[in-house]
């Protein structure tokens, strides 16, 4: 495979649209070696596959624990409270996490481990859990030349401390915590500034009780049997640090919206909303689900107007470190002065941060000046016409984008290999909330709702009722695929195997008699797609986030074409999320059995319970899927049609776009 591990972003005047973005790598370490420690099977489902966390799989695969993973999906059989001894190193690639706190579990296993990782982490400092770790009594040997990895630890027996944290560092607090599982007595820990506390959350979910009182942080151990852990299912929310570039994006464009799903709201990691809400930012944020493995999720909005300067410093500073670099982006695209301070701890990150923040803001014509624990950023012209090196960080890469995204002049990220370590599908979702439809000057006429609502039938007589307007269907696209794999025999529920397929897959659209028609590998499905064996094939394709991410660049891309009055389960939300003309058609479950009845009724003889059960069971996979579920968009109008005629529902949608400029 050729990769040319740099990219070119360009300006986009609005930020629009609706994410979902993967999930938490801080919770996804976490959880799988807690789970890999824990007695019995969990699952962890929106497990982030990166680099990094595929890393620490691969650990505590070594160590003993049997790891099965589909996607995003993982299972977990744990070793009941010790590890088993590796045959070889364990590589943690470029982890801090996954280093720092396996290295804390590792502490109390009864044998000696060899760590090691990427040149970034073998210079990353691991004096700062070595010496905790020894006045537990650990064994811990550094080889690196300057208090790094490559490192060995284990195999001496631990007993508990009180350690002052001389650090804000979520990592050494873990890394102690989980040692102490294994030492006699009460580890405490003691902060100087609150951390993210991901892992006493997921340890109180797992049976074991931890106890916080102020700044202080306690836990029982259990000797060198290990801990007691209960395995279980562990719902990784979406990554707070990966949502934050599309928040920054649009929080500094006015004009933009960008509402991203079912992302971690735990407090310890939202800092930066506050500060954004100080800049003059417009959010609105919803706790949709309860805490998950002690994890709140929800959505945030985020509205895009102008932003002035602010000053981030003190207990701020651990609760949005990785968006930091963010932050400064931010203060550059705002008015006045921004002022970050008390963030030395950046200068230790992947790379160190302060330096590669400061360099790339000079790179685009921003006035920052660096100090020793900050940095203090003029707001001005973003320009761009530059290539900004990214020295093998991810978040700096990613940041280096958003520049591009908002500045006023294309910016070249080069190094961007870095970005599969924690977000591997950052240029997809960028390209979701970039393309199409600012440039869009054609209207478009958004038409959801559930299956069987009447949507297609009354979307066809819209488009025609409306002149030169073009009919989508957008199932149809997802049928197509379904239709396609039931082809060429590849299963729909291995969604990596979809994905593959779809890559390999040549599709084309034309408009044809008032509609938008498509061929696939030269040829056109037509009623192939509506048989049953496609019915049952559509929704477990339609739910794979690259079977998504795909079909909705397609259909902005259609805008192109002219008027188009699309229907759907996703066109108001996650499609043309920035259309005034948005409708959400819906009729009762019973009404839209006996409409599908009546439909498939002449095809062979079905049975109207039967019709009224698989409905059912579509209707939940569709509103309950994580990526684009079926719901009503902010701002559609909502149409009942149980009791209304087809002309009916049609002419009041027409009324409603002819009345609206
Ligand atoms: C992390 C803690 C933070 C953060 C890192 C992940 C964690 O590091 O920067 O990306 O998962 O505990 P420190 O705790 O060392 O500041």
């Amino acid at each position: 495979m050729v990769t040319t591990n740099s990219r070119t972003v360009a300006p986009c005047s609005r930020i629009v649209g609706e994410l979902t973005v993967p999930g938490d790598k801080s919770v996804s370490h976490r959880a799988a070696m807690l789970a890999a420690l824990a007695t019995g099977e969990s699952t962890l489902t929106g497990f982030l596959a990166s680099e990094d966390c595929l890393n620490t799989l691969s650990a505590v695969e070594a160590l003993g624990a049997t790891v099965k993973r589909k996607g995003t999906d993982v299972t977990i059989s744990g070793t009941g409270g010790v590890f088993s001894r590796p045959n070889a190193a364990l590589d943690l690639g470029n982890s801090g996490t996954g280093m720092r706190l396996l290295v804390g579990l590792l502490a109390g296993q009864p044998f000696e481990t060899e760590l090691t990782g990427d040149a970034s982490l073998c210079s990353r400092p691991m004096r700062r859990i070595q010496e905790p770790l020894e006045a537990m009594g650990a064994c811990v040997e550094l080889s690196g030349e300057t208090g790094t990895a490559p490192m060995r630890v284990g195999s001496a027996p631990l007993h508990a401390i009180s350690y002052p944290l001389p650090v804000a560092s979520a990592q050494v607090k873990s890394c102690v915590l989980l040692a102490g599982l294994y030492a006699e007595g009460t580890t405490t820990v003691i902060e100087p500034r609150p951390t993210r506390d991901h892992t006493e959350q997921l340890l109180r979910a797992m049976g074991v009780p931890v106890t916080v009182d102020g700044l202080s942080v306690s836990l029982d151990g259990f000797g060198a049997a290990g801990p007691r852990l209960t395995a279980g299912s562990i719902d990784v929310p979406g990554d707070f640090s990966s949502a934050a570039f599309w928040i920054v994006a649009a929080a500094c464009r006015p004009g933009s919206r960008v509402t991203i799903r079912n992302v971690g709201l735990n407090p310890r990691r939202t800092a930066l909303l506050d500060v954004l809400k100080r800049m003059g930012a417009g959010l609105s944020i919803t706790q949709t689900t309860d805490a998950a493995a002690g994890e709140p999720m929800g959505d945030v909005t985020v509205d895009g107007s102008p932003l002035h300067g602010t000053t981030v410093e003190g207990n701020e500073i651990p609760n949005l470190i990785d968006e930091l670099p963010l932050v400064a982006v931010a203060g550059a695209m705002a008015d006045g002065v921004t002022i970050i301070r008390g963030a030395e701890e950046l200068r230790v990150k992947e790379s160190d941060r302060i330096a590669t923040t400061v360099a790339m803001l000079q790179a685009v014509g921003v006035q920052v000046e660096e100090a020793p624990d900050g940095m203090t950023v003029t707001g001005g012209p973003v320009t761009g016409n530059v290539a900004i090196d990214s020295h093998g960080d991810h978040r700096i890469a990613m940041c280096a984008a958003i520049l591009g995204l908002v500045g006023e002049a294309p910016v070249e990220v080069v190094n961007t290999d870095c970005i599969a370590t924690s977000y591997p599908s950052f240029w997809d979702d960028l390209e979701r909330v970039s393309s199409g439809e600012e440039d869009n000057v054609n209207v478009v006429i958004a038409i959801d709702g559930p299956a069987a609502s009447g949507k297609s039938t009354v979307a066809r007589k819209v488009a025609a009722a409306l002149d030169d307007a073009l009919y989508v269907d957008s199932g149809a696209i997802y049928r197509g695929i379904a239709w396609a794999a039931l082809e060429r025999g590849v299963d729909v529920h291995d969604a990596d195997a979809v994905a593959r397929m779809l890559a390999d897959l040549d599709v084309g659209f034309f408009s044809r008699d008032g509609a938008v028609g498509f061929g696939i590998d030269g040829v056109e499905p037509g009623m192939a797609i509506r048989t049953r064996a496609v019915n049952d094939s559509v929704s477990p394709v339609a739910v794979i986030p690259a079977v998504r991410v795909q079909v909705v660049k397609w259909l902005k891309g259609m805008a192109a074409l002219g008027t188009l009055v699309m229907e759907g389960r996703d066109i108001g939300t996650a499609v043309f999320p920035g259309t005034p003309h948005k409708f959400y058609l819906d009729a009762s479950a019973e009404e839209r059995t006996r409409r599908r009845h009546r439909e498939m009724a002449t095809e062979d003889a079905v049975d109207e319970d039967e019709v009224g059960k698989s409905l059912r069971r579509r209707d939940k996979i569709d509103s309950s899927r994580k990526m684009d579920p079926l719901q009503v968009a902010p701002g559609a109008t909502r149409i009942d049609s149980t009791a209304m005629a087809i002309d009916e529902v049609v002419e009041s949608i027409v009324a409603a776009v002819k009345g609206m400029p």
